[in-house]
């Protein structure tokens, strides 16, 4: 199946770095607690940063790495299920901010820890018929902002950030991708609008096994797809939600040590913005380059899944 081509990524994180040290001063856990469940030590929180400051830093970043003007772009998305208006959108306020031609089609969709996979998807289907050759896709999260920092079941768990890339349409380029959706509004649900209500509510349990059920169906169907084992990939990046849904996936699919790229120690789930904040880390890191075969793979609230298998 065609693809779309990522030429460049970036990211942005608010300054304030909060540890679980700093959250177990307000709320009965402990480091050791968190760490040993989920992998995270600390996440970046907002303090003064709007979500618009975060995807804006995040778009410029990934623009100038491209080579490109704000103008170039015919399709913005931001993926978002933590928008700073319902209306107006954040796409379009990329596009006032960042000075987008008016007939760049703006809009943000909500998959929740999918988004930025969504987001892919419909930008390559929307580049076939676009004014002009580039998207720009954001996956930005201001989750602090609709967390309630007395619940230590949810408060621990989660990051904001905003991660970015701009894609172009690529006729030679090819990709497998697996998208899913299961209404459930009772394994994780964030209850809204209305500050006073506005708080993600989870059942752990119910999230980790439905996690670890659709990462090693998506990773198999898109493996079976390429024609191609776990260890032949270069390297996997899965929505950063859990050190321990991750290990427990790497371990049942028998894959190499570190084939599995994790990042959450220090961010936190920053639910759409995960994944391309991983990448942005890993092409900066030199550990993504081209030709590379990746496969991406994210899950979260809706229930959604989604996951691409792609040559970089
Ligand atoms: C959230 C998660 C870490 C909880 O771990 P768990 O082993 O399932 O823990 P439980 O929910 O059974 O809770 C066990 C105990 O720890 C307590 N606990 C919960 N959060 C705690 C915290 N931050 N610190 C200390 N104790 C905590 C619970 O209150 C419970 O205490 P109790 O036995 O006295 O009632 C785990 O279920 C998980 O990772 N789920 C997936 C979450 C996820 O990734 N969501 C996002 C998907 S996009």
């Amino acid at each position: 199946m065609s693809a779309p081509k990522i030429l460049s990524t970036g990211r942005c994180l608010p300054a304030r770095v909060v540890t679980n040290e700093e959250l177990s001063k307000t709320v009965e856990t402990s480091d050791e607690w968190v760490y040993s469940r989920t992998g995270i030590h600390a996440r970046h929180f907002c303090e003064k940063e709007s979500g618009l400051d975060l995807a804006m830093g995040a778009a410029q970043q990934a623009l100038d790495r491209a080579g490109l003007k704000p103008e170039d772009i015919g399709v913005c998305l931001v993926a978002t299920f933590t928008p700073d208006y319902a209306s107006p959108s954040m796409a379009c306020l990329l596009q006032k901010h960042l000075g987008m031609l008016e007939d760049t089609l703006c809009f943000d969709l909500n998959a929740a820890c999918a988004g930025f996979l969504y987001g892919m998807k419909t930008a390559h289907a929307l580049l076939r018929d676009s004014v002009r050759p580039y998207a720009l896709l954001v996956g930005c999260e201001v989750i602090s902002r609709v967390l309630d920092m007395t619940d230590r079941n949810t408060c621990v768990l989660f990051g904001d950030g905003a991660g970015a890339a701009v894609l172009c349409r690529d006729e030679d380029a090819q990709w497998h991708t697996v998208f899913g959706s299961r209404g459930d509004p009772e394994s994780i649900w964030v209850q809204g609008p209305g500050p006073d209500k506005a708080a993600v509510h989870m059942e752990g349990k119910a999230v980790f096994r439905f996690a670890v059920e659709v990462v090693e169906k998506s990773i198999r169907q898109l493996l079976e797809a390429e024609g191609c084992g776990i260890n032949d990939l270069d390297l996997v990046v899965c929505h950063q939600a859990n050190a321990r849904i991750i290990d427990h996936v790497a371990k049942k699919l028998k894959a190499r040590e570190g084939l599995f790229y994790k990042n959450m120690d220090r961010y936190g789930n920053t639910s759409a913005a995960s994944i391309p904040m991983a990448l942005d880390e890993l092409v900066l890191a030199g550990e993504l380059k081209p030709g590379m075969r990746v496969l991406i793979v994210g899950f979260g609230g809706g229930l959604t899944w989604a996951g691409a298998l792609l040559k970089w």
